[in-house]
């Protein structure tokens, strides 16, 4: 079998180990011939860089791997680019969570807001590494899961519409390992119908390959328990916070009982909801969280495995959800066909909604990339929702392009999670203040 070139961008992602183990696990399906790690912060990526090196000169001795901040080096002879960059790391996450409370509004990372400040940040580092891998491997994809998927797919659509970048989100992968859990199957044997736009989306049809349809039977045990699950099935989503959020999975299927709902839809359905919850510590959010606990962990054990100068007996979680980006790779790499949820430019996938939004649907991939399944045409309530909010993505991206405050002002005001054109200005002029060294100078 070919063995691949593989660079992850975002080396010193709190996510690298995992996917480098889940890489590891999958060698079989995905032979790996380098492994590289690319990141511009130096000494964050250098921590992760030294130990996956003892780790793979350990247990894969025959992969090249290396880690570097020169895109030359990083970018050159590559198939892939795995990409999950945090342009201005957790300091601004921190940021895109707290800002938009002191103004009334939740915070969070690719939602309300807090996105918002993050896609202005992300599109500029995102175009960065696109035209890094064009110029130095003008034939390699880039399979990116960087934040805000939305925005960062819309970005690229405008401005790079004709490199190979496949935008992708572990949530509706994730959440199908619950339902296979609620109704006894293994995920690989779900088939999904799903229409919507990135962490903004429904379930229409959960199917066995025998043509089962298992809807009903997880809607009733949803209206019960939302996704949370007896057993836990991944290791990313279990602090309290995640917990909470499978569990609200309950009230947003009481708005839509026809259809299994994304519950990233809670920021847009409750957003009241969302601030209670939020405003009693402002000081402590889920960048917290992360950084007391993911990021700790991840951290530590690299330390560990430095200072022994061995990984033996100290070993990273595969990040097993992951297991869709060597899917993603190999339906490309082997025109496997298979069946993936992804981000795509809509053309007539969902037939009453715009061409040109980026949606997120079930598609066939193969070695010329997604080719995605037409969904029919969704209900008013849904195609109204997602009017407005892909209207506000556009609207961000077009403030990006121009450097226009108006539209950025207009993109704020649209959001259903901002209640006025008062507070939307209010939290743009703190935004930017907040996001000065990052966002265009918006005129
Ligand atoms: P992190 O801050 O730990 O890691 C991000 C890394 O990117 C940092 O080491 C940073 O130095 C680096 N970076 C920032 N700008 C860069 C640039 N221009 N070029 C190269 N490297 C750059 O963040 P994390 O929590 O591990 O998350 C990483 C990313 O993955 C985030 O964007 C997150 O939202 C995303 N993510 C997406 C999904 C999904 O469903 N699509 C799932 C999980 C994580
Ligand atoms: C899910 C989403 C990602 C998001 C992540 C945040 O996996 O699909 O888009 O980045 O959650 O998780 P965290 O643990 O960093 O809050
Ligand atoms: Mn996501």
């Amino acid at each position: 079998m070919k063995e691949f070139s593989v660079v992850i961008a975002g080396g010193g992602s709190t996510f690298t180990p995992g996917i480098v183990m889940m890489l590891l696990d999958n060698l079989d399906r995905f032979p790996l011939k380098t492994l590289k790690l690319y990141d511009n912060d130096e000494e964050r990526q250098g921590i992760l860089g030294e130990a996956l090196e003892i780790l793979l000169k350990e247990q894969a001795p025959n992969i090249d791997f290396i880690y570097t901040t020169d895109p030359k080096e990083a970018f050159s002879d590559i198939d892939f680019c795995m990409a999950h960059i945090r342009v201005g790391k957790y300091a601004m996450r921190e940021k895109d969570e707290k800002v938009p409370l002191r103004h009334g509004v939740f915070g969070q990372e690719t939602c309300g807001p807090g996105g918002m400040a993050y896609g202005m940040r992300s599109i500029t580092g995102m175009l960065e590494i696109i035209d890094y891998m064009e110029q130095y491997s003008p034939d390699a994809w880039m399979l990116n899961y960087s934040n805000p998927a939305a925005i960062v797919a819309e970005a690229c659509r405008v401005l790079r519409p004709n490199s190979k970048v496949l935008n992708i989100c572990d949530m509706p992968v994730g959440t199908i390992r619950r339902m296979s859990q609620i109704v006894g199957k293994n995920p690989e044997d779900l088939e999904v119908n799903y229409f919507g736009l990135n962490h903004f989306g429904w379930w229409t049809s959960v199917k066995d390959k025998e043509g089962t349809e298992y809807i009903d039977k997880i809607r009733k045990y949803v209206s019960e328990n939302g996704y949370l699950t007896q057993v836990e099935i991944d290791t990313q989503h279990t602090d309290p916070s995640w917990q909470a959020t499978h569990k609200k999975a309950k009230d947003l299927l009481s708005v839509t009982p026809e259809f299994l709902p994304n519950t990233y839809l809670q920021y847009y359905l409750y957003p009241d909801y969302a601030f209670d919850h939020m405003k009693d510590h402002p000081e402590y959010t889920r960048a917290n969280e992360v950084m007391e606990g993911r990021e700790k962990i991840v951290f530590n054990h690299a330390k560990e495995i430095i200072s022994k100068g061995s990984a033996e007996g100290i070993s990273f979680e595969i990040d097993s959800h992951a297991t869709f980006i060597v899917d993603l790779a190999r339906a490309i790499a082997f025109n496997t066909h298979e069946r993936m949820v992804m981000i795509v430019e809509n053309n007539g996938a969902i037939a009453n909604f715009p061409d040109d939004a980026m949606v997120e649907v079930p598609c066939i991939v193969g070695v010329d990339g997604p080719e995605p399944l037409t969904q029919g045409k969704i209900p008013s309530f849904q195609q109204a929702l997602m009017f407005q909010q892909v209207t506000v993505e556009k609207l961000l991206v077009e403030a990006y392009i121009e450097k226009s405050y108006q539209k950025m002002w207009q993109a704020l005001t649209l959001s259903k999670t901002i209640p006025s054109a008062r507070v939307a200005k209010e939290l743009l002029d703190d935004l930017i203040e907040e996001n000065k060294d990052f966002w265009p100078t918006l005129k």
